[in-house]
């Protein structure tokens, strides 16, 4: 271990070990270490069945009608993919997607009064869904036009809309548009969270509809990918590709010390001996003393015998719950996959409730997303206090990652890939630096 290094890696979730691949790729010299003896961190998937039992402390172990626990990946993080995002963007280049298998999440469905709808995405789709009068309709399939055609170098698409001064509001209110459609619009579509965005310049919410829409566009169904075996598999591919680079992986290493001189890190200790470094990065969970706590986040992982009710018997969806449905700030998701994607035995199904927690009673929260997957045969509930870093990171060379989000997708977490990126190099994070070979995520790569 008595080495220099130009970057030590602290926990293998995924952001680390996207920002080690990168790293090793741009010829730096990279360590990387986890305490834990599997790889992903927080972002792991978890197998067989009963490490789950055990990571959540259940009495006794799995029952025999869950089969054999070897067919379990179960993700302690529901996200998916978002196929024309900038993950899979990562993963194309870097040609990572070699070690992968994806498939195509099956349906997206909104959330109205108790009941559940497809999300209309597309003008056809728009023109069948129930979910709208026929009036409501023809205003929703013009706006989907006009952002179809909507061009931030060309006024002549613009329609009078400023960009950078029109606010979402603005934009609804030219197309006429109602309540419901405005809920969808802002979060089965542009996937905001929260109604924050409604009174922002309408660039950004007019992008993210774009995103969804060339997304869905890419492979149909829904714009949302999966990797077979779970979501664990990301973090794998990647430090696969740092070690192709000369990255050095070490599982099940403790972390005694992160050591700074003078308000820089120049090591870290591991069992009694110090690996020295120029740089660190690390999630939260190796330095809360430069972390603070920004939210909380509840997630509950249902384990089912049947799929979800009106998602016309999808082995995979996506359920979004607009928080103004419920009477909430913070929207509820529900991720769900099966058997079919190799994330657990035969016939079953996993679906993952997550929100930020607003209240003092997390478990209430949810019960809406709750009541559309009954009967649970299990549930594993945990509340996870979320943080970002203190500072950026420039004085001390340590820059630690941000918690995962209740978001189900990877944007943000690619957001604060790059900006991590920017932060050690002191230049924007280029997609071209990273490049290999171009290829379809569901190309052979592999030649
Ligand atoms: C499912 O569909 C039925 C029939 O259309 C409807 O009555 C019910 O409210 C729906 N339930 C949910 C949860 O979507």
């Amino acid at each position: 271990m008595n080495e220099e290094y130009d970057v030590i890696v602290l926990g293998t979730g995924l952001t680390e070990c996207i920002l080690s691949g990168i790293m090793s790729v741009k010829g730096k010299k990279v360590l990387h270490m986890d305490r834990n003896s599997y790889y992903g961190a927080e972002s792991a998937s978890i197998t067989p069945l009963e490490d789950l039992y055990k990571r959540f402390s259940m009495p006794g172990s799995p029952p025999e009608s869950m089969g054999k626990g070897r067919d379990w990946n179960v993700d302690l993080i529901p996200k998916f993919l978002m196929a024309n995002g900038q993950l899979v963007r990562m993963l194309l280049i870097t040609q990572v997607t070699r070690y992968l298998d994806f498939k195509v999440i099956e349906g997206s469905f909104v959330y109205k009064k108790g009941s559940i709808y497809k999300v209309p995405s597309t003008e056809t789709e728009a023109l069948g869904s129930s979910l709208m009068g026929i009036f409501e309709k023809r205003r929703f399939r013009k706006l989907l036009v006009f952002i179809a055609n909507f061009d931030e170098n060309d006024p002549k698409t613009m329609e009078g809309v400023d960009p950078k001064q029109s606010t979402m509001r603005d934009v609804y209110k030219k197309f006429d548009l109602g309540q419901d459609v405005i809920d969808f619009t802002g979060h089965a579509l542009a996937l905001y969270r929260t109604d924050d965005y409604l009174d922002l310049p309408c660039l950004e919410t007019i992008n993210r509809i774009k995103l969804y829409s060339d997304s869905l566009a890419r492979y149909g169904k829904s714009p949302y990918l999966y990797p077979l075996y779970g979501l664990g598999e990301l973090p794998q591919g990647f430090a696969r590709l740092s070690a192709i680079y000369g990255g050095t992986y070490m599982l099940n290493k403790p972390i005694e010390e992160i050591v700074v001189e003078n308000g820089k890190v120049v090591g870290v200790k591991s069992e009694g001996e110090v690996a020295r470094c120029k740089q660190l990065i690390c999630d939260p969970s190796y330095v809360m003393d430069r972390v603070t706590k920004v939210g909380q986040v509840i997630r509950v992982i249902c384990i089912m015998s049947h799929p979800i009710k009106n998602t016309s018997d999808a082995n995979s969806c996506q359920i979004i719950i607009p928080q103004n449905q419920v009477n909430r700030q913070h929207d509820i998701y529900v991720c769900m996959i099966s058997y079919a994607h190799n994330v657990a035995a035969q016939g079953k199904y996993v679906a993952i409730i997550s929100t930020t927690v607003e209240t003092n009673d997390p478990e209430k929260e949810i019960k809406p997303a709750l009541e559309l997957l009954e009967p649970v045969e299990q549930k594993f509930v945990s509340v996870s206090d979320q943080f970002g870093p203190v500072d950026l990171g420039v004085e001390s060379q340590i820059f630690v990652s941000r918690t995962y989000d209740a978001t189900t997708h990877f944007e943000t977490t690619c957001d604060d890939i790059k900006d991590i990126y920017k932060r050690m190099t002191g230049t924007d994070f280029d997609f071209a630096e990273m490049e290999r070979k171009k290829n379809d995520i569901f190309g052979d790569a592999a030649e």
